[in-house]
Formats: C-alpha cells, sequence, structure tokens
C-alpha cells in the first residue's frame, strides 16, 4: 500500500483591475507590439491598493476547498509560497489560515520565487506520504506589482498578481502510475545563478523589501534548458515520453519559453495550458491558476496525466507528475 497525495479541488482568485500593455505603454518606453512579440503576455491583474497577499490567498484557499468540498477544520497543513508576504514576520500562511478559519495542524510560508508552487506542493506531499498529514492545502500567492520598478521597462511589463491554490488529500493506492495523486516530485536549485534573478534589497542586508532585478536574456536561456531537463527526469522515473501526457502545466513566465520547452519535449502546444497571456508571470501563482483554470473548466480531467514544471529565481526548478 502506497500513500500519495490526490489534489481534491483547485481554486483561483485574481484582482478586479486588469492593466494592459497599451496602459503600460503610458508610463514606460514600450508597444504592445513588443511586449506580445518578446513575451506572449498582453494584460494582468493587479492587486487594489488595500488588497494584499493574505487577501489573494485565503480567497484561493476558499475556492479550493469549496471545490473540493472539504471544511477548513479538516485541513492539517497549509503551506503558502509566496515571494511577497504581508510582513517580515510571522509568515503571511498563519494568517491565512486564520481568515479561512482553521486552527489546527500548522501553516508556515515557503519562498522558492517562482518554483515556490512545485516546492510547496512537494513538501506538503512528502508530509502526506510520511503520514504527518491527511489533508493539505499548498496555494502559491503574490502581489509581485509591490516588487516592481514600474519605470524599468525590461521588468515591469512582464509580472502580474494572483492566487493559486489545491487540496491535497492522502490517498492509498498500488504505488502505479494508475493511481491517482502525486506520482513524483524532482526539485533543484543552484544559488550561483541567484544575482541573475534577485531583489536589490532585504530585510538583512538593505532594511527595504528591495526592487525586482533580471538578466532577461540570460534567465531565458537557463529556464528553457532547465525546464526541459526537469521535465525529462520527471517522465524517465517511470519510462515515460512527453507523447504520453495528458497536460504539461508550465510557469508562466514568456510563451517563447513555453513553446521552446513543448518543442524540445515534443509535446503538441493544444497540450499545454497557457494563462501568460492574460496573467503575465504571477511568480508562485503561475502554476496554480493554470491549473485551476484548466481543471475548473473541463479540460483536465479526473484520470489525466499531467505534468507541473516551473523555474524561478534562484535559481529554483522542479517539477511534479500528477495523476488527476
Ligand atoms: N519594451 C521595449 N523594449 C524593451 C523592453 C520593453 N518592455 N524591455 C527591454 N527592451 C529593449 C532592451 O532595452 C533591448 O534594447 P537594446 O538592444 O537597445 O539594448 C532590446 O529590447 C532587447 O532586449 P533583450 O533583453 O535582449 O530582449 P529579449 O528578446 O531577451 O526579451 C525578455 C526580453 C522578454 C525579458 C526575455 O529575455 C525573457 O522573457 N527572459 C526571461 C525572463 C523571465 O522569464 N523572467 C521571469 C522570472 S524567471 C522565470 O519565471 C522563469
Amino acid at each position: 500500500m502506497t500513500i500519495r497525495g490526490r489534489i481534491a479541488g483547485c481554486g483561483a482568485y485574481l484582482p478586479a483591475r486588469v492593466v494592459t500593455n497599451q496602459e503600460l505603454a503610458q508610463m514606460v518606453d514600450t508597444s504592445d507590439e513588443w511586449i506580445v512579440e518578446r513575451s506572449g503576455i498582453r494584460c494582468r491583474h493587479i492587486a487594489a491598493e488595500n488588497e494584499t497577499t493574505a487577501d489573494l490567498a485565503s480567497a484561493a484557499v476558499k475556492d479550493a476547498l469549496r471545490r473540493a468540498e472539504i471544511d477548513a477544520s479538516a485541513i492539517d497543513l497549509l503551506i503558502l509560497a509566496t515571494t511577497t508576504p504581508d510582513q517580515t514576520f510571522p509568515a503571511t500562511a498563519t494568517k491565512v489560515q486564520a481568515m479561512i478559519g482553521m486552527t489546527g495542524g500548522a501553516a508556515f510560508d515557503l519562498q522558492a520565487v517562482c518554483s515556490g508552487f512545485v516546492f510547496a506542493l512537494a513538501t506538503a506531499n512528502n508530509f502526506i506520504r510520511c503520514g504527518q498529514a491527511r489533508n493539505a492545502v499548498v496555494v502559491g500567492a503574490e502581489t509581485f506589482s509591490r516588487l516592481i520598478d514600474w519605470n524599468d521597462r525590461s521588468t515591469c511589463v512582464l509580472f502580474g498578481d494572483g492566487a493559486g491554490a489545491v487540496v491535497l488529500t492522502a490517498e492509498d493506492g498500488t504505488g502505479t502510475i494508475a493511481d491517482r495523486g502525486i506520482l513524483s516530485t524532482h526539485l533543484h536549485s543552484d544559488g550561483r545563478y541567484r544575482e541573475l534573478l534577485q531583489t536589490d534589497g532585504g530585510p538583512s542586508t538593505t532594511q527595504t523589501v528591495g526592487k525586482a532585478r533580471m538578466s532577461g536574456r540570460e534567465v531565458f536561456r537557463h529556464a528553457v534548458t532547465n525546464l526541459a531537463d526537469v521535465a525529462e527526469e520527471a517522465l524517465a522515473t517511470f519510462g515515460l515520453t512527453g507523447g504520453d501526457l495528458d497536460w504539461v502545466v508550465p510557469h508562466q513566465a514568456n510563451r517563447r519559453i513555453l513553446d521552446g520547452t513543448a518543442r524540445k519535449l515534443g509535446i503538441s502546444p493544444e497540450r499545454m495550458v497557457i494563462t501568460v497571456d492574460r496573467h503575465a508571470n504571477t511568480s508562485a501563482a503561475s502554476v496554480p491558476l493554470a491549473l485551476a483554470e484548466a481543471v475548473n473548466d473541463g479540460r483536465i480531467k479526473a484520470g489525466d496525466l499531467v505534468l507541473l514544471e516551473a523555474m524561478g529565481g534562484g535559481f529554483t526548478w522542479g517539477s511534479a507528475l500528477v495523476r488527476m
């Protein structure tokens, strides 16, 4: 008998305000054509002034709990992947815990930037596998707009705000890939590249939050290679090929990165869930937002084999192979 975390429900929340490329072109020297051609992004959601990461996260978690038909009182683990916590401490996860009415178990934040959701999903699944949790909530939530230098055209056009969440529930199985649940996870980081994508501040250095700084071209190069490698690693674990996957839910950073990854894996573009055109890069929220969209509109069905993958600052990158 093997215990795995099965995804029992997916939820999402996007702030109401939508900012188009045309609006950004009035703020910095850019154009809709440049942004669409280089990134595939057409618009992004931006949190209202009084909306925080905890607000976005708790809305997504409530949506996921409702769809999973599980009460907050049954949740014994909540992991929030975020780069934009409400405060330096306590963990924003504890605020979300209180907001959703979860009073038992443990809640903590996890920081792996754009890979945060995949890292958090792997962590929660391991808690379930070793019997330390039965029902876990994993949420990726970001108000990344707060880390943006709105005068820097090379970064301000690329990011957005949002939150996505899943409920993971312990499921007994036979230990084969026919079982529903998280079949494998692979996580990596390489701190030698941390300066290619970072903030220029932090509590222990400048005592400020800092703004996001990125060497876009180098990040792009590493992203295509690392994402294809970690996907191959997941497939090789079970002797699969790209053709065996029903869906790929990738981190949504840039349409060209997604197309490059699909080509390398031999996956048709129709099997990739794409939200980057409407959400831009929402960092840790991007994978669960895309997953929630495709599950809740009926594209991804129970029993489908789905590969989640992400890459972010650190560098960090990882994958999760899931039988829905
Ligand atoms: N509008 C108009 N021109 C711009 C803009 C803009 N918004 N931003 C940069 N440019 C200019 C540059 O100044 C440069 O001009 P120059 O040649 O006169 O110096 C020119 O456009 C080309 O710049 P590049 O950086 O070479 O453009 P590139 O084709 O690489 O596209 C981009 C830039 C979109 C940032 C791309 O490199 C990219 O997507 N990189 C990956 C970034 C990423 O995914 N980051 C997310 C975090 S990590 C992750 O999530 C995987």
